[in-house]
């Protein structure tokens, strides 16, 4: 890949990159478009990465299909698909990561303390790897983007950082591949999530801005689920992540949610622009 990639760069081509852990479904599938949009060769690379999974997470039965993955990348016209194996990532005697630092520790950091130190090891490594110009993530882990931009920015990475829209159900509800862990009733109840962003923005178009008031409101309605527990619903400043008590025109801000629903821990969010 690292060859290739080289070969690519020498040859003028520009190098689109959709780093993924496999199970795609359509949110994955729009970064491809947006690549193949923007870039001569797209570049997708499928690898389940253990280092952003702590111990009593879903690593082993997090789910996997190559099959029907591949299918999908190839009617999608992806160029390559890049599938390293965990003994060449992590060979033994690995001993190097990327620690983020502050905006790795709050909201997801909170509860997912190793988390984003995983993320930004193998993100860095398939940089280097994959040596994109461009690399598309999806607005759903939107504090893995900034994240990633940060990293980037901060460890001068020669890349632009595409950050591509939350595709959702039918109903509402947020894609991720972590869908597929819910029972057929949590499965219908997770869309609450959703309409208590829809009801957060609601209220902000009827010029609420007291952030209090509006995280209250979206509690009443995520109260809806039955077996639920909520981790956070925090309202923040778009760049710095930071939790705002009062929304001010100007800025942007992201309604960030992270719940379990029965077992399954699904996150979501909305970009308030006023
Ligand atoms: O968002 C994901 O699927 C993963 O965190 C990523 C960026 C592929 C790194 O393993």
């Amino acid at each position: 890949m690292q060859e290739f990639a080289g070969e690519l760069r020498l040859s003028k081509k520009t190098i689109g990159f959709v780093p993924t852990m496999g199970y795609l479904h359509q949110g994955h599938m729009s970064l491809v478009q947006e690549s193949k949009a923007r870039s001569s060769c797209t570049v997708v690379s499928i690898f389940v990465n253990p280092t952003q999974f702590a111990p009593n997470e879903d690593l082993a039965k997090y789910p996997r299909d190559l099959k029907k993955d591949c299918l999908l990348l190839e009617n999608a016209g992806v160029d390559v698909l890049f599938f390293p194996d965990a003994q060449e990532i992590y060979p033994e005697g690995f001993d190097t990561y990327i620690y983020p630092d502050s905006l790795s520790r709050i909201h997801e950091g909170e509860f997912r303390p190793i988390h984003f130190r995983g993320v930004c090891t193998i993100v860095g490594m398939l940089f280097n790897i994959v040596k994109p110009h461009f690399a598309f993530f999806g607005q759903k882990d939107a504090q893995q983007a900034a994240v990633i931009k940060r990293m980037c920015t901060d460890l001068k990475f020669d890349l632009e950082v595409v950050v591509c829209p939350i595709i959702r159900e039918n109903d509402g509800l947020a894609m991720s591949s972590r869908n597929v862990y819910l029972a057929p009733k949590e499965r219908q109840q997770a869309v609450k999530l959703y309409e208590s962003l829809l009801h957060a923005q609601k209220l902000i178009s009827e010029g609420v801005r007291n952030t209090n008031r509006i995280v209250e409101e979206m509690i009443q309605i995520i109260k809806g689920i039955e077996n639920h527990k909520l981790d956070y619903i925090r309202i923040v400043n778009a760049v710095n992540f930071s939790e705002v008590e009062m929304l001010k025109t100007g800025a942007d801000y992201y309604i960030l949610i992270a719940c379990r629903v029965g077992v399954t821990r699904l996150i979501d969010n909305e970009l308030i622009r006023f």
